[in-house]
């Protein structure tokens, strides 16, 4: 073949590459849903004898981290406008929706001594008014927004928090559990420890990496367990659900062939799974995972390892406590090893002693730690399976931003959802991958944490001007329905 037909063939390679999408339908219980979290949408942040929560606090009193100091006071409405969300919901034709519950709304001093009846009735109406449409609640009990008079004491860092959680996770299995069958205990622990605990970015802004943000972790760990042991021993003969956690995992892709890249990226991921999932499996944090913390605290003169060991008793206790992975990821980095790492450095971003960038060439959104790199998704999705037997895994949130302005002509979302999921289907046709749904992020535009209401994801347009928070739709929602309506990513579904 001389150049230019061999050229010919690149290009039209490339192309067909482009649009090579799944077409093949996705299987008949395969779930598809969207999510949203509580402080980011329901506003009414004091009403009905609601109290404030750790984000609640940030925002009126700082330091102030959040864009134009925004705050989540009003946010989407949706403590009011539930029954509008239902009926988008309900266009849409998902499965399921996503939402979380404020535990500060239910128990306004966090602690389950007073429950807060109109919070109750709250959840009530929203969860009676999915199911009247025949829409299954899907309902994560921890979506970062901590009732402040628990971080008063310290939150995920004192170990009453175990007690503390475990009496509201058991509060909602009471109250919600005949209509809700599949529950969700923590939502990204990398956001909660490693920005919460570690490097101070979110709430509740503590710095300590390398320990406060290791501690948090085990603490949440614990916490899930309890969580899971009430419900298995109490609730789940009754209500037949399920308990599962939340892991935020972007794919890892070494930078070359040579082993030391390869090992950079298998490190990173022990650093997410080894660190969050492993114990919940198979009862203890991942063994490369302990020995790279323990080198380095012992480099540093620590008397033990910084990562705080379960005693054989807490691994017992956490061992076989996960029902279903839920899976947040929206983007990939490449990955290599330090070649000098700073041995002083402490902290879950830094003890990997691993490099991480997103190449340049990979497509932008309105975040900017989000690229668009749908075939890392279905990677993560194959290393997981071989990590974890093969355990179910629900996507509990993928989606894409772009920058806040009216854009209801929304192709990059769409082009970023149909190649994500086809991607997805590939893992599970070509590589036997168990996964059972997926959940887009989000309904409709909300407050973005740190950025505010710069930064949207949403399927509907929000209008955060509008006393009446109106909602628009966006040319994604009508693809999401359509892909919904006929399980499939092409106008004829191949067989
Ligand atoms: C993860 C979080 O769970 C959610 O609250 C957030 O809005 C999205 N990712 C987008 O950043």
């Amino acid at each position: 073949m001389d150049k230019a037909a061999v050229f010919i063939c690149l290009i039209a390679f490339t192309f067909i590459n482009v649009d090579a999408w799944n077409t093949k339908p996705f299987p008949k219980d395969f779930k598809f849903g969207v999510a949203t979290a509580s402080y980011q949408i329901e506003g009414a942040w004091n009403e009905d004898g609601k109290g404030e929560n750790i984000w609640d606090h940030l925002c009126h009193h700082g330091p102030f981290v959040v864009e134009h100091n925004q705050t989540g006071d009003i946010a989407c409405d949706s403590y009011h406008k539930y029954k509008e969300d239902v009926a988008m919901l309900k266009d849409l034709g998902v499965s399921h929706y996503r939402f979380s519950i404020s535990w500060s709304r239910l128990l306004p001093t966090g602690f389950a001594d007073k429950v807060n009846k109109a919070g109750v009735q709250y959840y009530k109406n929203l969860i009676k008014e999915l199911k009247a449409n025949g829409i299954e609640p899907l309902v994560t009990l921890y979506h970062w927004d901590l009732p402040q008079p628990l971080q008063v004491l310290g939150g995920f860092l004192n170990d009453n928090f175990v007690d503390w959680f475990g009496d509201y996770a058991q509060l909602c299995f009471d109250l919600f559990g005949d209509d809700v069958s599949n529950w969700l205990t923590f939502n990204e622990p990398i956001s909660i420890c490693q920005q919460g605990y570690g490097n101070g970015r979110k709430a509740p802004l503590i710095t300590s990496p390398g320990i406060g943000e290791y501690i948090c972790g085990k603490t949440m760990m614990i916490a899930h367990a309890r969580a899971w042991h009430i419900y298995d021993k109490e609730y789940r003969s009754k209500q037949k659900g399920s308990v599962g956690f939340v892991v935020d995992s972007s794919w890892y892709e070494p930078n070359s062939n040579k082993t030391a890249d390869i090992e950079a990226s298998e490190m990173k991921l022990q650093f997410v799974w080894g660190m969050y999932i492993n114990p919940l499996i198979n009862g203890d944090h991942s063994s490369i995972l302990k020995k790279q913390i323990a080198k380095r605290s012992k480099q540093q003169g620590f008397k033990r390892s910084r990562l705080p060991e379960f005693t054989k008793e807490e691994q017992k206790y956490l061992k076989g406590t996960l029902d279903i992975i839920g899976l947040n990821h929206y983007s990939t980095s490449m990955v290599s090893a330090q070649k000098n790492p700073d041995p002083d450095a402490m902290g879950f971003y830094v003890d990997c002693e691993v490099n991480e960038w997103q190449a340049d060439d990979w497509e932008k959104s309105g975040s900017d730690w989000l690229r668009v790199v749908p075939w890392g998704i279905r990677k993560l999705l194959k290393w997981i399976k071989v990590n974890f037997n093969n355990t179910k895994i629900l996507i509990t949130e993928n989606g894409y931003s772009d920058n806040g302005e009216k854009d209801l002509k929304d192709d990059r979302r769409i082009h970023y959802v149909k190649s994500y999921l086809s991607n997805i289907r590939d893992a599970m046709d070509k590589d036997g991958v168990n996964v059972v749904g997926y959940t887009l992020w989000s309904l409709m535009d909300n407050f973005e944490w740190n950025r505010g209401y710069t930064e949207k994801f949403g399927l509907y347009h929000v209008d955060f001007n509008s006393r009446n928070r109106t909602r628009t739709k966006k040319k994604s929602a009508d693809f999401y329905k359509k892909v919904i309506a006929t399980r499939c990513l092409a106008d004829k579904c191949a067989a």
